[in-house]
C-alpha cells in the first residue's frame, strides 16, 4: 500500500475475508427477498464500495437509491447531530427498503435515518451493515444483516475513511493515529 500518510494501519480483514462475508450476506438477503423488488438505500459515502459488491451478488430485481447523512467532521467521534445532506426522491410507501451501511457505531445515524424513513410508510425496512461496533452504542439499533462485529477501534478502507482518506483500500484496517 503506497498511501502517503504517517498514521499506521493494521489489517483487520483481508479482501478475501471481506469477499466471503459479502457472499454470506448476499445469500442470506437473496433468500429473504425472493419474489420482491426492494429498494436498496445506500448511505453515502462509506457504503458505496460495499454496496457495489453486495448488489452484484443479489439475485432478485432491485432498485438503488442514495442518501447522505452528516454528523462526523474530519474527526473520529460523532457529533450526535445528524442531518440529511442528500435526501431520497423515490416514494417509499409500500416498498420493501433495505438500508446498506458501512458501519454502525453510536447508532445515532441509523436511528435518525430509520425514523425518517419509517414516516414514509414503507412495507418493511431492514438494515444491512458490513461492520457493527456494538460497544459504542448510544442508541439501540436493530441490525438485520451484519457482516462483522468489530472492536472499539477506528476503521478505514473498503469505503471507510479517516478525513476522507483510505476509502480506496481493498482491505479493512484499524488506524492507530
Ligand atoms: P454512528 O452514527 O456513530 O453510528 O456512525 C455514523 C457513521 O460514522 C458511520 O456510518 C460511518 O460512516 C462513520 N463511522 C463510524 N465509525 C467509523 C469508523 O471506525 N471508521 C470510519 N467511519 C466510521
Ligand atoms: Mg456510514
Amino acid at each position: 500500500m503506497k498511501q502517503n500518510n504517517p498514521a499506521s494501519l493494521q489489517v483487520l480483514y483481508t479482501r478475501r475475508e471481506i469477499e466471503m462475508t459479502v457472499n454470506r450476506l448476499a445469500e442470506e438477503i437473496t433468500r429473504e427477498y425472493q419474489g420482491r423488488k426492494p429498494l436498496l438505500v445506500s448511505v453515502l459515502k462509506g457504503s458505496v464500495i460495499f454496496l457495489s459488491d453486495l448488489a452484484r451478488r443479489l439475485d432478485f430485481p432491485l432498485e438503488l437509491e442514495f442518501v447522505q447523512l452528516s454528523s462526523y467532521g474530519s474527526g473520529t467521534e460523532s457529533s450526535g447531530k445528524i442531518r440529511m445532506a442528500q435526501v431520497l426522491h423515490t416514494p417509499l410507501k409500500d416498498r420493501d427498503v433495505l438500508i446498506v451501511e458501512d458501519i454502525v457505531d453510536s447508532g445515532q445515524s441509523m436511528a435518525y435515518l430509520l425514523e425518517r424513513l419509517h414516516k414514509k410508510k414503507p412495507a418493511s425496512i431492514k438494515l444491512c451493515c458490513l461492520l457493527d461496533k456494538p460497544s459504542r452504542r448510544k442508541v439501540p439499533v436493530t441490525v438485520d444483516y451484519r457482516g462483522f462485529t468489530v472492536p472499539d477501534k477506528f476503521i478505514v478502507g473498503y469505503g471507510m475513511d479517516y478525513a476522507e482518506q483510505y476509502r480506496n483500500l481493498p482491505d479493512i484496517y484499524v488506524i492507530e493515529s
